[in-house]
């Protein structure tokens, strides 16, 4: 069926359970990869090894509620991406929309989207928050 049709519970069923989140993150890299910008940062990454990377960061995306993520830092993630090739809010921005469309374009229902995308949004600060282990991962 289309995704989102239950109005309760957690958000991993609510959004039509983990094939909807699959096609998601699918639809989601096609874009990233199609963009002209972003393929700047993304040219010389196995795609496979990516998606691989994020995956443990997209069940906690779609996990219960009030879990924080305790993943490796996004700061230090993309730190090479940040410092080496100018990766700025704008590009962070576009990734965000292209995963808000993505949700959309395989019918989710506008409130999950919401929700998702609150969930995303305080990353942007840690992207771009310079932090005492840049040393560290820059050695
Ligand atoms: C990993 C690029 C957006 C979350 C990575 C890596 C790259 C990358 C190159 C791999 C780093 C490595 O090999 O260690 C990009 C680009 C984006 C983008 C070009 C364009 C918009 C985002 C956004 C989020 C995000 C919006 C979440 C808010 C992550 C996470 C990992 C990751 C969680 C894996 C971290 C780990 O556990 O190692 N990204 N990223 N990325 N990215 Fe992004």
């Amino acid at each position: 069926g289309a995704a989102g049709q239950n109005t309760y519970g957690p958000l991993l069923q609510r959004v039509g359970g983990l094939d909807v989140v699959k096609k998601v993150v699918e639809l989601f890299y096609r874009k990233l990869y199609a963009d002209p910008r972003l393929i700047l940062f993304l040219h010389d990454q196995d795609v496979m090894h990516l998606r691989a990377k994020q995956s443990a960061f997209i069940s906690w995306l779609f996990g219960p509620p009030d879990v924080p993520y305790l993943g490796r830092s996004v700061r230090i993630a993309h730190l090479r991406i940040v410092k080496q090739r100018g990766f700025i809010g704008d590009d962070f921005d576009l990734g965000m929309k292209y995963f808000e469309q993505s949700m959309a374009e395989l019918g989710a229902p506008e409130a999950i989207i919401g929700e998702v995308m609150r969930r995303l949004r305080p990353f942007r600060d840690a992207f771009f928050t310079p932090s005492p282990k840049d040393a560290e991962e820059e050695a």
